[in-house]
């Protein structure tokens, strides 16, 4: 079983430490209501404020979006298509609810392993 990091397991770290927290942790953008069987977007940005290397040895290789044990989509990342700088990488999901949603993001750096967002919790109408 792979370890699974968190902001929250660095936040009371030096600023150095919250940087690499911040850096490599998934953000999830959305709305908090969402209208049943209707399209509901949500984006995926890895980085709160500090933006993660996209080099060749160090990057992101994949985006995942979870509703509780659900995975609702997963984004391939191919490194070259960001360039080389560092970036906040960003993967939008749009699917059609049913219930309300508890949403976490996973993704993973090849160099420092598999993070996960903070839970979201998306109230659908009409339940
Ligand atoms: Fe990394």
């Amino acid at each position: 079983m792979p370890r699974l990091f968190s902001f929250d397991d660095f936040a009371t770290g030096s600023e150095k430490v919250r940087s690499y927290a911040d850096k490599h942790s998934p953000v999830i953008i959305c709305e908090s209501e969402a209208e049943r069987n209707k399209p509901f977007r949500v984006k995926v940005k890895i980085g709160k404020s500090v933006k993660h290397p996209n080099a060749k040895d160090h990057h992101y290789e994949y985006i995942q979006l979870w509703n509780l044990e659900t995975l609702i989509g997963e984004v391939k990342l191919q490194r070259a298509s960001f360039g080389d700088d560092p970036v906040h990488i960003e993967a939008d999901f749009t699917f059609i609810p049913k219930v309300s949603l508890r949403l976490t993001a996973l993704a993973y750096c090849n160099k420092h392993g598999l993070w996960r967002s903070e839970e979201v919790f998306v109230k659908v109408d009409g339940e």
